[in-house]
């Protein structure tokens, strides 16, 4: 059962509730250390939680995604996108990702679409971004520091 879960905008605030946000180290190379989201977060960035009764994972949308030679005119970005390791495989990412759209339709209206880049060795990332309706463009983006990355891509419009 697709858990009930929000996406909500976060503030340096809020860091103390999210400080419990853990992933492996293993898993930190794809997803970044999910205390760091918090910090140095560049002006171009907002920064979302994805909350069940409590905090269950991260997630930064980029406004400046388009500077990237991949990207299309005007496409947000989705970054450090973590689900808490605790709470991995119940389903929290698939109903963080279905609720996406919508919240990028009503904070980012002029958005026509949302790219990411995912790690090649990431297949679980990857399954989770496809079932949510992400496409493969079938682009590798070969500038990450842990390896090549797929990148996909999901209409908004
Ligand atoms: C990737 C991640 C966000 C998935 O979160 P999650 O809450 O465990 O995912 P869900 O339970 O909602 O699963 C969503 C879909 O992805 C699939 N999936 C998730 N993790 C998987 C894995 N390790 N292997 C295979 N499939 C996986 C699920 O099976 C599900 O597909 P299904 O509906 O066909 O069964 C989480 O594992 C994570 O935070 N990883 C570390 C950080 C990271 O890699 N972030 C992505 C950076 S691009």
């Amino acid at each position: 059962m697709t858990p009930a879960i929000r996406v909500r905008r976060l503030g340096a605030e809020d860091a103390p509730a999210y400080a419990h946000i853990a992933l492996p180290e293993d898993q930190e190379v794809f997803g970044g250390k999910p205390g760091a989201a918090f910090h140095d977060l560049p002006e171009t960035m907002d920064l979302y939680g994805i909350e069940g009764e409590r905090p269950l994972g991260l997630f930064r949308i980029d406004r400046a995604y388009d500077q990237h030679d991949f990207a299309q005119a005007g496409e947000v970005g989705l970054r450090y996108f973590i689900v808490d390791h605790a709470e991995q495989g119940r389903g929290v990412a698939g109903a963080a990702l279905a609720a996406l759209p919508e919240m990028l339709r009503r904070d980012y209206p002029n958005a026509p679409s949302i790219a990411l880049t995912v790690n090649c060795r990431n297949p679980g990332a990857y399954r989770a971004y496809e079932r949510a309706g992400f496409t493969d463009t079938g682009e590798l983006y070969l500038h990450g520091g842990a390896g090549p990355q797929h990148v996909m891509r999901m209409a908004l419009s």
